[in-house]
């Protein structure tokens, strides 16, 4: 029998049972998370009508888009997750020793691949494990979290299901010494300039005094290296752009052929970003019935799926300071291509 604590009678963690380890708590229950955030579509209806298109980035990710974005990060020309991950393997260590004990929160926690290198260096301190990943999957958040448990006898998981701004707003202070928040693969350059802004707000009221937030940026780098990472050899990230097409013919009852669009991306120089868009390649009406929803597009008019934003080392480190979050320390790869920084909040 174990103590209530899992202590023995020296003070020492006993390895518990996974179930006793493991804690997934819904904010949104699944029900109200399909309702408000998926199902109403009036971010489709917006994006649709408007001129010029665009549709919400969130909609690549049904089971078979999540799919796609794995071997995305594992394509030759996508350098981002192993550049990301080289600098996490070579830093951890010395992350580990400037935070000393801290719960390790995970926004967008997906398969929780690079945690491992995160833990193994707070684990190799000695430190307690404490996992709390975000995600808006509760299937991709449990298996992981499962997998995780496994492997690290003593980690005790908390997982979230939620959007990040609920998972923010509703954080309590950590148990352990500190918090850090981890936000990782250059997700933020998923998002524009406002809602960039709003983001760090949230990170800001959510940390305490002496936290820290750990974020993984792409930076921006030439034309020849940028545009072959979103429109590589294989294909995939073409397969990856139409899905979202056939996510929303199963999720509104729409009818676009796939086959009647093509995927474009390119490297925007002046605004720093790769926009990828899904140009219709004649005149074609599409209906969506969930929505009632009507869209005619215009041979080569395009539809804006996502911007993928390349930043500025010292730029970012202005900007995160100007937010209360003080850069601790930066680190890179040879070729300067990502950057990982860690910041704290002071006050
Ligand atoms: C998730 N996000 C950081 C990826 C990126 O690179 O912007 C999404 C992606 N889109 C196409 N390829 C990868």
């Amino acid at each position: 029998m174990q103590s209530p604590n899992n202590l023995t009678s020296t003070g020492i963690r006993k390895p518990g049972t996974t179930e006793e380890r493991l804690r997934i708590e819904h904010l949104l229950s699944p029900t109200a998370l399909l309702e408000t955030e998926l199902t109403l579509g009036s971010d489709i209806v917006s994006g649709l009508s408007e001129s010029p298109k665009s549709l919400p980035p969130r909609y690549f990710y049904d089971d078979r888009g999540s799919m796609l974005f794995e071997r995305i990060c594992e394509l030759p020309e996508y350098y981002l997750t192993r550049t990301e991950a080289a600098i996490l393997r070579r830093c951890a260590g010395e992350i580990a020793e400037l935070t000393g004990e801290c719960e390790i929160a995970e926004l967008g926690s997906g398969s929780s691949t690079k945690t491992r290198i995160i833990l193994d260096a707070y684990s190799e301190l000695g430190c307690p494990l404490r996992y709390l990943p975000i995600d808006v999957s509760a299937g991709i958040l449990e298996s992981s979290a499962r997998e995780l448990l496994a492997d690290y006898p003593s980690l005790e998981v908390h997982g979230l299901v939620s959007t990040y701004e609920l998972a923010l707003s509703k954080l309590t202070p950590s148990p352990l010494a500190a918090r850090m928040i981890c936000f990782l693969g250059s997700t933020l350059g998923n998002l524009n300039r406002q809602e960039c802004d709003v983001f760090f707000s949230q990170i800001a009221g959510a940390l305490q005094a002496g936290d820290f937030f750990l974020l993984g940026i792409d930076l921006h780098k030439s034309k020849e290296v940028l545009e072959p990472a979103y429109s590589d050899a294989q294909g995939v990230t073409s397969e990856f752009n139409l899905n979202m097409l056939r996510h929303l013919n199963w999720r509104f009852e729409g009818n676009f052929d796939t086959s009647q669009f093509e995927h474009w991306a390119f490297y925007n120089e002046v605004q720093r970003q790769i926009e990828m868009h899904l140009r219709s390649l004649g005149e074609q009406t599409v209906y969506l019935r969930a929505l009632d929803l009507s869209v005619e597009l215009g041979a080569g008019e395009t539809i804006l799926t996502e911007i993928s934003r390349k930043f500025d080392l010292d730029e970012m480190q202005e900007y995160l300071e100007g937010r209360g979050l003080v850069p601790v320390r930066v680190w890179t790869d040879p070729q300067r291509w990502f950057g990982v920084l860690l910041c704290q909040r002071l006050s």
